[in-house]
């Protein structure tokens, strides 16, 4: 299976446009040691025509562009991506979904219900899209034996429920239900090899962290190196944990449990906020996550299982 990373950034972005932090600051101002990223996105295929899309940012139409697999040109208006998986319901992984609008049949959108009640309610996507092209929806089951989609060929699809955090607008704020965000497990068909994907985690269960034992690749949570690292910057009063993302340092961090991983297994981070010092890759904290095997997400990424 062939990955490709649209986009490796936190909510925001990076820099985010509003932004006066070190990294933000020295990103904008072209520092050798830091490269600029879009929010989080990734695009998989088996069969390299059919792909499936993980999240709609808003940064979609720049991702695009900046792939052009997606866009096969069989038609007067076409495109390779088959079906919309969306993780959960934060702006960052939905309100790209306003971009697609143009497309000639409901947009083929695979959810948890939990999420698709959010894009109906709290922040009304679906309802808005359905003056346009509408939307094709589609259950993200949360069954162990997981699913297939009839349009993505050579692709297993196992989804399954996460802590991390509903968006503001959900009523689950604070009090996520199973649902609310998913991991999933990603397996070719044909090769048997996997990759598991949780842009957003929170807290480590025995599910998930036997999804993770499982899997050839893990493509995980780099939100933030330091669970205070909002607060320590004046950025903001919420820790890491609050808002559904594991640090990656400190006791019970993400770095901890990456360590006890297969030596065979893949390990890279996505969703970095622009507030982490792993953006800056001279960084001792760069450093120290390539000492442990640990690679960082770029834009224009591509990962072969
Ligand atoms: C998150 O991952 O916690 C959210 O996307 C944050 C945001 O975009 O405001
Ligand atoms: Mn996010
Ligand atoms: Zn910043």
């Amino acid at each position: 299976m062939k990955i490709h990373v649209l986009g490796s950034a936190a909510g925001g972005g990076f820099p985010q446009w509003n932004c006066n932090c070190p990294h933000c600051a020295a990103c904008r101002n072209d520092h050798p040691d830091y490269q600029p990223r879009t929010q989080s996105s990734i695009a998989v295929s088996a069969n390299q025509t059919d792909w499936v899309l993980f999240n709609a940012s808003p940064d979609i139409l720049q991702q695009l562009k900046a792939f052009k697999t997606l866009q096969p040109a069989r038609a007067l208006r076409d495109t390779a991506i088959q079906a919309i998986f969306l993780m959960d319901a934060q702006i960052d992984h939905t309100t790209g979904l306003y971009m697609l609008r143009e497309h000639r049949q409901p947009l083929p959108i695979w959810c948890h219900p939990l999420v698709r009640d959010d894009l109906v309610t709290g922040n009304p996507l679906f309802k808005v899209l359905s003056h346009y092209c509408g939307v094709d929806w589609h259950e993200v089951p949360l069954t162990p034996t997981g699913f297939d989609m009839a349009t993505v060929p050579g692709l297993h699809f196992a989804a399954l429920p996460l802590i991390s955090n509903a968006p503001p607008y959900s009523p689950h704020r604070d009090q996520p239900q199973p649902g609310d965000n998913v991991g999933v497990t990603l397996t070719d068909t044909a090769t048997g090899k996997t990759l598991f994907y949780a842009p957003g985690l929170g807290a480590m269960e025995p599910h998930v962290w036997q999804a993770m034992q499982s899997a050839d690749c893990v493509l995980v949570d780099g939100t933030l190196w330091s669970d205070d690292e909002m607060i320590a910057l004046g950025a903001s009063a919420k820790t890491s944990r609050s808002m559904g993302h594991m640090p990656q340092s400190g006791p019970g961090g993400m770095l901890e449990w990456l360590d006890r991983l297969p030596a065979h297994t893949r390990k890279i981070l996505i969703h970095i906020n622009n507030t982490n010092p792993i953006l800056n890759a001279q960084s001792p904290q760069r450093q120290e996550l390539t000492r442990r095997g640990v690679e960082v997400c770029f834009d224009g990424m591509d990962i072969d299982l």
